[in-house]
């Protein structure tokens, strides 16, 4: 896509104000909470309880949820793994451009494959991508199933269906693990917070 030959009478324009000056006056470093895990993990709860906690630093926060953003700007995506890939393409892209105007950004997808959560990580920048795997066993996100899919893919009624018919790739070496089946909501973000702090990701 992105050496597409439709771009190849385009160049970079760069601007006045930098992502350091807007970081500055936003008292912050932007970068990005990258949650990855399986449907019904928790990714989008573990998202939510993130943002509240960091607003009551003074933190600045957009979340990237991929129910919601399947539904808007990713609607005419499919779940094959060329339509995960340009789903993850755009996310990344989108969380950039926060990135730079000193936001910090949260995302939760399922984000299955290895090599498009590293394709991520090179859009956003090494530096600011931290990987978060929201781990909870697929029997438990069956057992759960808020949503009623993995009964609909067990049955064969949904295709692609990530940990059913389609795969799931745990990351290699994420900056934290959350067991969201063993512990509570506010213990992950807890634990994920004072990573934050500790990695210096947020002030103390
Ligand atoms: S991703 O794999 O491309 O990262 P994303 O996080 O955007 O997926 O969307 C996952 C959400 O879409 C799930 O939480 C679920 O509600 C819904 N969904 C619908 N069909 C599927 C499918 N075949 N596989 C996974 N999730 C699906």
């Amino acid at each position: 896509m992105t050496n597409s030959p439709l771009n190849k009478n385009l160049s970079t324009e760069s601007f006045l104000i930098t992502r350091q000056q807007k970081e500055a006056i936003n008292k912050q470093k932007a970068f990005v909470i990258w949650l990855t895990g399986l449907s019904g993990s928790g990714k989008s709860t573990i998202a939510r309880n993130l943002e509240v906690s960091l607003f009551n630093m003074g933190v600045h926060t957009l979340i990237l949820d991929g129910d919601n953003t399947r539904m808007s700007i990713n609607r005419d995506l499919d779940f094959s793994a060329t339509g995960r890939q340009e789903n993850i393409r755009r996310v990344a892209e989108i969380a950039k451009l926060l990135n730079d105007a000193g936001v910090v950004v949260i995302t939760a997808f399922i984000s299955p494959y290895i090599a498009d959560r590293s394709m991520a990580k090179t859009i956003i920048g090494e530096e600011c991508f931290v990987e978060v795997f929201v781990d909870s066993p697929l029997k438990v996100c069956i057992e759960r199933d808020a949503k009623g899919l993995y009964k609909k893919a067990i049955n064969g009624e949904l295709k692609d269906f990530t940990g059913i018919s389609s795969p799931y790739e745990k990351p290699v070496n994420p900056k934290i693990t959350l067991l969201t089946a063993n512990e509570s909501i506010g213990e992950s973000v807890n634990r994920l917070v004072n990573c934050l702090k500790y990695s210096q990701f947020v002030k103390e």
